[in-house]
């Protein structure tokens, strides 16, 4: 049952604007283009919207695409996913995506100003794929559009796009000038259409990380830029309140506007909204998973491979800020101090990869490597490893299969905006009702009432919580899964509740949260 006034199904124009397509482009030796759905969390978050509202969705191509094939490649993306590419040059792909993007911002938002390398050309590419976005987005905006920007590879592009369409002596003289000096050096698009101003176009943006705290945020060389970029939106999101305080503060801090608790004033007299949209995936594909014959069948087969074992799953991107390091520690303690479980638990972790291009992802690789060599050559014997390390993706069925036969979930991330695959593995686990185990600084935390929650830098904390998990008596595991399953369900709706508010509020502007 849906409220009228929730209805949708004339929604104005959605523009969904993210970093990557939804779509997987590649091209074969013979030079011919292939589009496949990506699976990311992402697209998941955002598939179980598509299904009840249209949108076009804008977003970078992941490669070079030579001019002579774009028009073949817009047919194609328009045509079957309602999709308009962005063209980037490699080098401003690179130094957006590897550099600003995910060598400073990346870092900086999840307390690792360690691993940050600031550099000049990357914040001069970061201006530009922002830009080339925004005149994206402008090629589609019509009057009364929404637009939605997600994350924080573009966070300069609600100002850009607010220039182009009101233009920019709406922003206030201070702003413009701004404006112009951001766009200094950058080149611009032959293409873009001139428009009248006064689109009446409403902007959202939504970050899908932590927002860090202030004292950790002013760290970054262009902090008001940033935030400059960022509050020219109607609504501006988080998945905690923490995240969305900590935003407000370094508004107040850095750029010295008033904001109330759910918002921020900028001098022209607009009013950019603040709140909190915990996301969620779209679960039916994980609820029914397990049912369906291919996915039962691998059940079956796991089960008889690890008889007698409890396996404990970890599923992560490689990444820094997964704590996988902090999590093999933790289990190697565990197997230390009880020797008697040897042999009977067996961490199976995926680690998919990522960002390879970045050094510290390969450092971290390299670290990861040693670790899992150094427990197995430990704890092994010619029977079993007590770690079944893989560095790939998994399909599906796979992924399912491995999620719904464990007996444990265990999260290890130092940061994480929320943490999808805790709401995935909660949602395979009817049946077995398997424990989940999350660090304290997993956005999902906060919500997952009935997991065991750890400080993930705390070896013996987590240690304890294994051996917890797998001792834990099936009433117990019952209980609790069943609340995590209440959790998880609040987006077994036909879309994700929690997207699906922000956009009416980005619609309506109804100020308040309205998740409470
Ligand atoms: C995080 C980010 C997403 C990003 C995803 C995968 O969840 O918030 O924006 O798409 O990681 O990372 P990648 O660099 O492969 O897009």
């Amino acid at each position: 049952y849906l409220p009228d006034e929730m209805d949708l199904g004339n929604a104005k124009h959605l523009i969904v604007v993210s970093n990557r397509l939804p779509v997987t482009i590649s091209k074969d030796a013979k030079g011919e283009y292939h589009f496949k759905m990506s699976s990311g969390g992402l697209v998941s978050a955002l598939s179980g919207l598509k299904r009840s509202i249209q949108f076009t969705w804008i977003g970078w191509t992941g490669f070079f695409i030579p001019h002579k094939d774009r028009p073949i490649v817009d047919k194609r993306l328009m045509e079957e996913y309602s999709c308009l590419a962005v063209y980037l040059d490699d080098d401003v792909a690179d130094k957006h995506y590897n550099g600003f993007s995910n060598s400073i911002l990346w870092p900086l938002f999840h307390y690792h100003p360690g691993e940050m390398n600031f550099d000049e050309s990357h914040w001069l590419a970061y201006r530009q794929a922002n830009l080339t976005f925004a005149e994206a987005v402008m090629s589609q905006v019509r009057k009364g559009s929404m637009v939605w920007v997600q994350d924080y590879h573009l966070m300069l592009l609600p100002l850009f796009l607010r220039a182009m369409v009101d233009g920019p002596e709406s922003l206030g003289e201070a702003t413009a000038s701004e404006v112009e000096r951001l766009q200094r050096g950058l080149v611009r698009g032959t293409d873009v259409p001139e428009k009248e101003h006064c689109q009446e176009i409403k902007i959202g943006f939504f970050l899908h990380t932590p927002f860090p705290s202030s004292e950790i945020y002013r760290i970054l060389p262009v902090r008001r830029e940033i935030l400059l970029g960022t509050i020219q939106c109607d609504l501006v999101g988080f998945h905690t309140y923490d995240y969305a305080r900590h935003f407000l503060s370094s508004c107040t801090r850095i750029l010295s506007l008033p904001t109330m608790p759910n918002g921020v004033q900028l001098p022209t007299g607009a009013y950019c909204q603040v709140g909190t949209f915990p996301i969620g995936i779209d679960p039916e594909s994980f609820v029914k998973g397990p049912e369906t014959p291919a996915v039962s069948k691998r059940i079956k087969e796991l089960e008889q491979r690890f008889q007698g074992v409890k396996l404990i799953v970890g599923v992560d991107r490689l990444d820094y800020i997964k704590g996988v390091p902090q999590k093999m520690s933790a289990l190697e303690l565990f197997l230390e101090q009880h020797p008697e479980w040897v042999g009977k638990v067996v961490l199976i972790q995926l680690a998919v990869p990522s960002r390879g291009d970045v050094e510290e992802y390969q450092n971290l690789r390299a670290t990861v490597n040693e670790l899992v060599g150094r427990i197995n050559g430990r704890f092994g014997t010619v029977d079993f490893m007590p770690i079944h390390f893989m560095h790939k993706s998994l399909p599906f069925t796979e992924l399912c299969a491995l999620y719904a036969v464990s007996d444990v979930c265990l999260v290890t991330s130092t940061r994480d905006g929320m943490n999808l695959v805790s709401y995935e593995f909660i949602a395979t686990q009817q049946e077995r009702q398997g424990v989940m185990i999350i660090s304290e600084f997993a956005g999902a935390a906060q919500s997952l009432n009935g997991s065991i929650v750890v400080n993930p830098w705390d070896s013996q904390q987590v240690a304890d919580a294994i051996f917890e998990a797998v001792t834990m008596p099936q009433e117990v595991r019952a209980e609790n899964h069943s609340k995590l399953f209440k959790v998880t369900s609040l987006a077994i709706l036909p879309f994700n509740f929690s997207q699906y508010s922000f956009i009416l509020l980005v619609r309506r502007k109804v100020f308040g949260n309205v998740l409470g």
